[in-house]
C-alpha cells in the first residue's frame, strides 16, 4: 500500500470518529460538524493537502490513490450529513417539546383597544345622516384663507376673522389651518353640481388659551344641503330628527337669532337637556336647555360665488362642536381629557 493511501484511510478513520463524538444533545453540535467537514474534507482541509501529492506520484499508483480519495471523501460527507439531518432533528423535537401547549392553563386576557370616544360619536353622526341621505365629504386641515374665509362671505377685514384666533402658517400670508370645517362646503359646491347633501366631519384648529373648555385643536362636524326651494323649516326638520335620533328620545329644540357670515338669516339651535328634559340640572347649568350648534340657510353671496345660481338653488348649513357635544353626551367635565390618552379616561368607552 502507497504510503499516501494510509494516510487517506487513517484520515477517514479520524474524521468519522471525530463526527461520531458530537453528541446528538450538544447545543453545538451543528457547529461542530461544519468545522470537521472543513478540517478534513473542506478546499482547505486535510484531504486537499494530501491529494498536492498526487503529482508526485507513479502514473500506475495514481488512479487507484485517487479513487481512494474519492470513496473517503463521499463517505465522510455521508457520515456528516447524516449526523447534521440528526442534530436538525433533535433540536427541532426539543424545541416543539419546549413550545408545547398546555390547553388545560388558562389563557392570558387579549387586551383589545377602544376606540376613541370621538370617532365613536363622529360614526354615530355619520350614521344619524347616512339614514337621512348625506354622505361624507373631507376637506384639508391645512387651507387657505379663500376657502376659509373669502369664499364664506368672510372678507379681509370682516370682524368674523378676529373671533377665530387662526393660526397662519410661514407657507405664505394665506395658508392658514382651518378655523372651521365650512371650508368644505366650499370645496364640495365648487366640485359638485346640486342637488348636494353632505356633512363633514374633521379636525379645526383655534389659536386659544388651553383650559377645561378649550383645546387649540378640536373637531367639528359640518353640514350642507343644496337644492330646489329648500326651506328653514327642512333645516328644523332635519336638525330636529338628529338630536332625537342622538340623545334617543325626542327632545324639544328652539331656534335663537345669530349672525354667520355664510347664512342668512343664521340661528342658534338650542335643545332641551336631555339628562333633566328641561327641568334643570347640573349639564345645562340649571338652564333646561343646551346650545347645540350654529346653523342659517346658505346666503346668497356664497352661492353665487362657486357658481350656483341663488335664483334656482336655496340651501341650509350647519356646524357643531364635536367636542361639546361629547362631553354633554358623556358627561365630561374637560376638553383635555380627549387628548391626554390617559387609559384611565379611554377605557371607559
Ligand atoms: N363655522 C361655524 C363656527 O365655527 C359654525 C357654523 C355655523 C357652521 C353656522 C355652519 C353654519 O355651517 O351654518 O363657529
Amino acid at each position: 500500500m502507497h504510503e499516501l493511501e494510509k494516510q487517506i484511510s487513517d484520515l477517514e478513520g479520524r474524521a468519522l470518529r471525530a463526527i461520531e463524538a458530537v453528541a446528538l444533545t450538544d447545543p453545538e453540535g451543528l457547529e461542530k460538524v461544519e468545522a470537521t467537514r472543513l478540517a478534513f474534507i473542506g478546499q482547505k482541509g486535510e484531504l486537499t493537502t494530501i491529494l498536492r501529492a498526487l503529482n508526485s506520484l507513479d502514473k500506475t499508483d495514481r488512479p487507484r490513490v485517487g479513487q481512494l480519495a474519492n470513496i473517503v471523501k463521499q463517505k465522510v460527507e455521508g457520515a456528516l450529513k447524516e449526523k447534521h439531518t440528526a442534530l436538525y432533528e433533535q433540536g427541532l423535537s426539543s424545541r416543539l417539546a419546549g413550545d408545547a401547549i398546555d390547553v388545560t392553563l388558562p389563557g392570558s386576557r387579549i387586551a383589545s383597544g377602544h376606540i376613541h370616544p370621538l370617532t365613536q360619536l363622529i360614526e354615530e353622526i355619520n350614521t344619524i345622516f347616512f339614514s337621512m341621505g348625506f354622505s361624507v365629504a373631507e376637506g384639508p386641515e391645512v387651507e387657505t384663507d379663500y376657502y376659509n374665509f373669502d369664499a364664506l362671505n368672510t372678507p379681509a377685514n370682516h370682524p368674523a376673522r378676529d373671533e377665530q384666533d387662526t393660526f397662519y402658517t410661514n407657507i405664505g400670508q394665506s395658508v392658514l389651518l382651518r378655523s372651521q370645517t365650512s371650508n368644505v362646503q366650499i370645496r364640495v359646491m365648487e366640485k359638485h353640481k346640486p342637488p348636494l347633501r353632505i356633512i363633514s366631519p374633521g379636525r379645526v384648529y383655534r389659536n386659544e388659551e388651553i383650559n377645561a373648555r378649550k383645546y387649540p385643536l378640536f373637531h367639528q362636524v359640518e353640514g350642507l344641503l343644496i337644492d330646489r326651494d329648500v326651506t328653514f323649516g327642512q333645516l328644523k326638520g332635519t336638525l330636529e330628527a338628529f338630536i332625537r335620533a342622538l340623545f334617543k328620545k325626542p327632545l324639544q329644540i328652539r331656534f335663537r337669532p345669530d349672525f354667520f357670515p355664510f347664512t342668512e338669516p343664521s340661528a342658534e339651535l338650542d335643545s332641551q337637556c336631555p339628562f333633566c328634559s328641561g327641568k334643570g340640572c347640573r349639564t345645562c347649568g340649571n338652564r333646561g336647555w343646551l346650545e347645540l350648534l350654529g346653523c342659517g340657510m346658505v346666503d346668497p353671496n356664497v352661492l353665487k360665488g362657486v357658481g350656483i345660481d341663488p335664483e334656482e338653488f336655496s340651501g341650509f348649513a350647519f356646524g357643531m362642536g364635536l367636542e361639546r357635544l361629547a362631553m354633554l353626551k358623556y358627561d365630561i367635565n374637560d376638553i383635555r381629557h380627549f387628548y391626554t390618552n390617559d387609559l384611565r379616561f379611554l377605557e371607559q368607552f
